[in-house]
């Protein structure tokens, strides 16, 4: 009798698995497709010994990567030299850019070597990752200029502060040449072209390898429209309009996380975001039932949904965005769209302190009580 709850037990863990992480379903959507099977106890029962196991292996991952200290090296020399930005091997197959004037890069005889870990913080005896995403860059900001006033003040922020990894919270791009909102206003796009888009793009892909060699890249809807574009035109299928090509993710060890896929960081996610309107940020915990951190909406709003006596708070929080505030789409209508980045610092044991701070007129005031502005 044991063995088939225990044999049931683990089908069940491995359905809820699929639906949620793999299928990408909401917490509660989650449990109320397995309730009518196993009844409600037990899919939630389920559902958080799955979620421990999960966030334990994350944990274990986070802890290697800190523990990891690798060196890299790079021939040719002449060709390091003459880019501030440079391959670097890393082992034998994989490489990745570093800037060439990093402090600790050491030259000799073509080769270059350079300690590829962060110095680790601590507190309390406890390892502190810093985090840093960025929601919604839109880029370009305009047809000439890749970035927009508050996502250069967040930048200055992250070479100031040296993030362990930057998260791309999706939009990224705006890839507004191609979009079919503006299909009817071909005068709106006679200054855009996608191949400049898109060496804005990398341009700013370059900028925050400099600053981190981890790199994680959400696909937003925006992200979407490249792939709509290419299915319009079956002579586009051929790699030149695939965001892994043109922003050469994989030699760039970038992590691209699919649309609507949460990506883990400790106890808590971060996801392009899905939900509109009034009470977005209450409907987002609804949904995913953990901490969830999301752009999309451009605006900044937070809710914290009520729990259970003892247990730990659950808030989802939308983090602004770092584009052009007035687009002309927009044609000069009142929004509550509002600049801003996500600041997490999180502890070995998955546990996070956050700081959402909202950029102003291109320019906000750091904890340090140092101005960035852009
Ligand atoms: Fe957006
Ligand atoms: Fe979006």
């Amino acid at each position: 009798m044991t063995r088939i709850i225990e044999k049931n037990r683990k089908q069940l863990k491995e359905a809820i698995r699929i639906y949620r992480y793999e299928q990408g379903h909401g917490y509660d959507e989650t449990i109320k497709h397995f309730e009518k099977e196993f009844g409600r106890k037990m899919a939630r029962k389920v559902y958080n010994e799955l979620r421990d196991e999960m966030q334990d292996k994350e944990q274990k991952k986070f802890i290697a990567d800190l523990d990891s200290d690798s060196w890299g090296c790079i021939p040719p020399l002449s060709e390091a030299t003459t880019t501030p930005f440079s391959k670097i091997v890393d082992g034998g197959d994989c490489y990745r850019y570093i800037r060439m004037d990093e402090p600790g890069l050491t030259v000799s005889d073509g080769m270059v070597g350079i300690k590829l870990s962060q110095p680790t913080k601590t507190v309390s005896g406890s390892r502190v990752k810093l985090v840093v995403g960025l929601p919604d860059l839109h880029l370009p900001y305009k047809p000439e200029t890749a970035l927009a006033p508050s996502a250069k003040a967040a930048i200055k922020w992250c070479q100031d502060n040296k993030p362990d990894e930057i998260v791309l919270m999706g939009d990224f791009m705006s890839f507004k040449c191609i979009s079919h909102w503006d299909a009817m206003y071909p005068g709106r796009k006679k200054n855009d072209f996608l191949s400049r888009d898109i060496q804005h793009g990398n341009y700013v892909l370059d900028m925050l390898q400099g600053i981190t060699s981890k790199i994680t890249y959400l696909r937003g809807n925006h992200e979407a429209w490249l792939d709509q574009y290419r299915d319009k035109d079956p002579q586009a299928r051929d790699g030149i309009y695939e965001l892994e090509s043109v922003f050469r993710i994989y030699d760039r060890r970038i992590d691209l996380i699919p649309e609507n896929v949460e990506y883990r960081v400790g106890k808590s996610m971060f996801v392009h975001g899905h939900r509109v309107g009034m009470y977005h940020a209450r409907w987002t915990a609804d949904d995913f039932g953990e901490n969830v951190f999301y752009g999309h909406t451009h605006d900044i709003q937070s809710h914290s949904k009520s729990k259970r006596a003892g247990s730990e708070p659950i808030i989802a929080h939308s983090c602004g965005c770092l584009c052009d505030e007035n687009p002309d789409y927009l044609r000069n209508k009142p929004n509550r769209w509002a600049a801003g980045f996500l600041i997490m610092y999180g502890r070995d044991d998955g546990s996070f302190t956050y700081y959402v701070p909202q950029i102003v007129g291109g320019r906000f005031i750091g904890l340090n009580g140092k101005e960035y502005a852009g």
